[in-house]
């Protein structure tokens, strides 16, 4: 079956993430976000790609900091309420019923009961244009990581499928089509992508502990 050109994004299985943000005044804002991408291994860049017409765009533009927030599939049904177009002033972690989990390195509250939390400062935005368009590459900075200890296996920073359930989505006609990922129990070294078998970077990923140098 050949498809339109624009499907491309129906046949890549995208995540569902949530960035919470703050405005100025301090509204608690949510929405949810699917072009989210990391930049590379091992930056801690982050891109998100973003239609103008946000409120996240907004609260970012002006605070420079938001979260993204990693739901797991029981918390499908909070992705219609905070993708709800309603009023700057109204605090949407109250209108889904969320609750908030306090970050530690920038303003805006990460949602409690998600498995991961990406707390980012802006690192830069791109505005851009397609076809008269307009739309965002946001790229922030990772500034903390974190990830429910009941999911993480500290011994091989592996963490478990079966039980965090990244809630997923990909799209169909008849609109997203929600589903979750499983494992096929296969691992590879990426020492196996080089000729000497050995992963430059592994040293990086050896530390089992992140220092906290405060930035
Ligand atoms: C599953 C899902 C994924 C979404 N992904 C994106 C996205 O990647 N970029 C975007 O600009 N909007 C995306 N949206 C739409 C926004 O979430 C929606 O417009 C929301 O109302 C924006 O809220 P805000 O104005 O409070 O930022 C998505 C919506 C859903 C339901």
């Amino acid at each position: 079956m050949i498809l339109e050109n624009f499907k491309r994004e129906s046949l890549i299985p995208l995540p569902v993430s949530f960035i919470s943000t703050v405005s100025e005044d301090g509204v608690r804002n949510i929405a949810p976000y699917s072009c989210v991408m990391p930049i590379l291994r091992p930056f801690d860049l982050v891109c998100v790609a973003s239609a103008k017409m946000r409120d996240t765009f907004v609260n970012i533009k002006s605070t420079e900091e938001f979260v993204i927030n990693m739901p797991g599939a029981n918390m499908a049904d909070k992705v219609m309420p905070t993708a709800m177009h309603v009023p700057f002033d109204v605090n949407e972690f109250e209108l889904a019923d969320l609750k908030e989990k306090p970050s530690t390195k920038v303003q805006a509250p990460g949602i409690d009961g998600c498995y991961a939390w990406m707390e980012c400062k802006l690192h830069s935005m791109h505005e851009e244009e397609y076809n008269g368009v307009p739309y965002l590459l946001i790229m922030g900075k990772v500034v903390h990581l974190e990830i429910d200890d009941d999911v993480y296996n500290p011994e091989d920073g592996s963490w478990d499928l079966e039980k965090a359930k990244p809630l997923m989505m990909t799209e169909s006609d008849r609109g997203m089509h929600f589903c979750t990922v499983k494992s096929i129990d296969k691992f590879e070294p990426y020492g196996a992508m080089f000729e000497d078998g050995k992963d430059p970077l592994s040293w990086m990923y050896e530390k089992k502990e992140v220092p906290d140098t405060g930035k």
